[in-house]
């Protein structure tokens, strides 16, 4: 990663709806193209659009899934792959299950790692020893975050045990029965790794994260905002709708 700061390519969309078929479009293109691709995933309510496009392409025999490998970007420390709110548990509902893809390539952190420290570092390994991810779908947090990367996380962090903030933890709250359920900790891939992804694409949608998104797109980057150090890879687009885009200038 150089220093140099790129100006991503941002598109917007009228409402979440399109902007999720259109990050979908843009996915299918790549796997069509390259049908052993390595894609990120996220999880969030923001990807779901994505997702069931992903499965309809899929339904309608317009993309064949089985040879892609997948590196999920994060998992609560604490929660087995079982655990309803598991991020394990929300990419099976939401999308593994309903597509052909190889279990054997899906990969995603282990929360119940014995030494989630050692954990961590093995699955950044991981990635690097399966030739790296060609295509990262990220979200973002109403307060700048990418995958469980909080503010101040560093710049050339790797995948790691971070603690959540308390924004984040009352955010996810409501995935869960009460506040005091959500994990405190998780294993998320570091900043660091992420902008080693080849391509990226972020999608934000609603007005809850158009502050987030003008401090990431036009502010100068700073670690205060962690979306805002995307500005030093050179292939990252937004894929965002008329509410999140409502504070770019
Ligand atoms: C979590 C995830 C992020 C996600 C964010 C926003 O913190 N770790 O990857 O981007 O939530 O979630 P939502 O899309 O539900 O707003």
């Amino acid at each position: 990663m150089s220093q140099a700061v790129y100006q991503p390519k941002v598109i917007v969309e009228p409402d979440a709806c399109a902007a999720g078929q259109t990050v979908a479009e843009i996915c299918q293109t790549e796997v069509l193209k390259q049908p052993g691709i390595t894609l990120g995933l996220a999880t969030g309510s923001t990807p779901i659009p994505v997702y069931q496009k992903l499965i309809d392409q899929y339904k309608k025999g317009e993309v064949d899934f089985s040879q892609i490998n997948t590196f999920n970007l994060d998992e609560y420390v604490g929660l087995s792959g079982d655990h309803r709110q598991s991020f394990r548990f929300f990419m099976r509902d939401q999308l593994f299950r309903h597509i052909n893809i190889d279990q054997t390539r899906v990969h995603i952190p282990d929360g119940l790692a014995d030494d989630p420290d050692q954990h961590a570092a093995q699955y950044d390994a991981l990635i690097n020893q399966l030739g790296g991810i060609d295509w990262q779908l990220l979200g973002i947090g109403s307060n700048g975050h990418i995958a469980f990367n909080e503010p101040a996380s560093a710049i050339d962090s790797r995948t790691r045990v971070v603690e959540l903030t308390e924004e984040t933890i009352a955010a996810n709250a409501r995935f869960f029965d009460s506040p005091v359920q959500v994990p405190r900790r998780a294993i998320s891939m570091g900043i660091g790794t992420i902008c080693e992804a080849k391509r990226i694409v972020l999608l934000a949608t609603g007005s809850a994260k158009s502050d987030a998104i003008a401090a990431a797109i036009q502010r100068p980057p700073t670690e205060d905002c962690p979306a805002s150090l995307l500005q030093y890879h050179r292939d990252v687009t937004y894929v965002l709708d008329a509410q999140a885009s409502a504070k770019l200038r």
